[in-house]
């Protein structure tokens, strides 16, 4: 079973904010759409665009690099459009005032 950790405070990350954290050596981007979280790699496949930083589709559940426009799937970390496109997902979610994320 998935270990989770906070990785910050709820009133951190507002309805349609994201944010990017540092967990384990690892750079992740945390998206708060409608108060649903999702969490991703926050490095494009592309060359390393900051996915954090890019624009949310809040209709289609998408993030697209703000570098190149590459666009990946909040729920699953996949490209719609490229199938060799994909990046990590994580499990993130709200527990009382905190944000918890398990790696794997
Ligand atoms: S680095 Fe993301 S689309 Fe190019």
């Amino acid at each position: 079973m998935s270990e989770f950790i906070k990785i910050a405070n709820a009133s951190d990350l507002t309805v349609g904010q994201a944010m990017v954290v540092d967990v384990a050596g690892r750079s992740i981007a945390v998206f708060n759409v409608d108060g649903q979280l999702y969490a991703l790699d926050n490095t494009c496949m592309h060359r390393g665009g900051p996915l954090g930083e890019g624009f949310v589709d809040q209709n289609n559940l998408t993030v697209q690099c703000p570098w190149h426009g590459w666009v990946y799937s909040l729920t699953s970390g996949a490209s719609p459009l490229n199938s060799m496109a994909k990046v990590e997902k994580f499990e993130v979610k709200i527990e009382g005032e905190e944000i918890k994320l398990a790696l794997d």
